[in-house]
């Protein structure tokens, strides 16, 4: 008898992946999010795990087990988002950060309870901007490949190329959100796939598909920019 000895194009590869929303509080019993789902994060590290390689999924709240064998990280904030992403930068090989993350957060989270203002009708809140996740991956001193999202409703690959440049990413998943037939809460998207090489932006338009296709159509996206990368 023979054995027949394939290598997954993943193998011995640890990929991190962000996903879902953050919530970010207002006051002990309110938050700020979003509707994001976490499923197109969760396919990925389905997909991720297929290629045979170590998963870290991190993720903000969802209604999503992640799949057997992947390691899961429940976060809330973007902040805490943020600082397991760098606990866990040094081992990653890849980086993708699906995650809706909240923009902004109080500037100060209320200790107690807020009450409504006796005669005030209108109620003003100080927003702060939350740090960059991916932008802050992609340009730590060891950087691994860096893979960003854009959600977009107009010019979806001219913001998502402005993206690619200015947070440093070597990858974009750029998704256009306008079409309310797809998206952010729904099991069908359509993206176009941006990446950097020698000769500008290059794109990719993978086949409309269910989200699972689509993240494995996406994942060896990845792979071989990955590789090209190395070269
Ligand atoms: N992202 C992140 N941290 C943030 C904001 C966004 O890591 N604080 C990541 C997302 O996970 C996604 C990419 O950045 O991979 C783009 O997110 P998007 O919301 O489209 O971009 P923003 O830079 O927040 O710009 P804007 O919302 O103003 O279009
Ligand atoms: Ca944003």
């Amino acid at each position: 008898s023979h054995v027949i000895s394939q290598t997954l194009p993943l193998a011995g590869k640890v990929v991190t992946i962000t996903a879902g929303p953050t919530r970010e509080a207002l006051d002990p019993v309110r938050y700020i999010s979003n509707h994001s789902s976490g499923k197109m994060g969760f396919a990925l590290a389905e997909a991720a795990l297929s290629a045979g390689a170590t998963v870290h999924l991190i993720a903000g709240p969802v209604q999503l087990q992640a799949p057997e064998g992947v390691t899961h990280y429940g976060v809330q904030s973007a902040e805490q988002m943020l600082e397991q992403s760098l606990a866990l930068v040094a081992q990653t090989d890849i980086f993708i950060a699906a995650a809706a993350v909240a923009d902004y957060r109080m500037a100060e989270v209320a200790e107690q309870k807020m009450k409504k203002a006796q005669g005030e009708t209108d109620l003003v809140l100080r927003l702060v901007q939350n740090p960059d996740i991916v932008a802050t991956i992609a340009r730590h001193p060891e950087r691994p490949f860096t893979v960003g999202f854009a959600a977009e409703t107009q010019a979806v690959e001219a913001y998502a190329a402005d993206k690619l440049q200015r947070k440093n990413l070597d990858m974009i998943i750029a998704n256009d959100v306008s079409r309310t037939d797809i998206g952010f809460n729904s099991d069908q998207n359509a993206v176009t796939v941006l990446w950097r090489s020698h000769n500008g932006v290059q794109r990719h338009q993978p086949e409309q598909a269910s989200k699972q296709a689509l993240a494995s159509q996406l994942i060896n996206c990845i792979v071989e920019q990955f590789e090209a990368n190395k070269a």
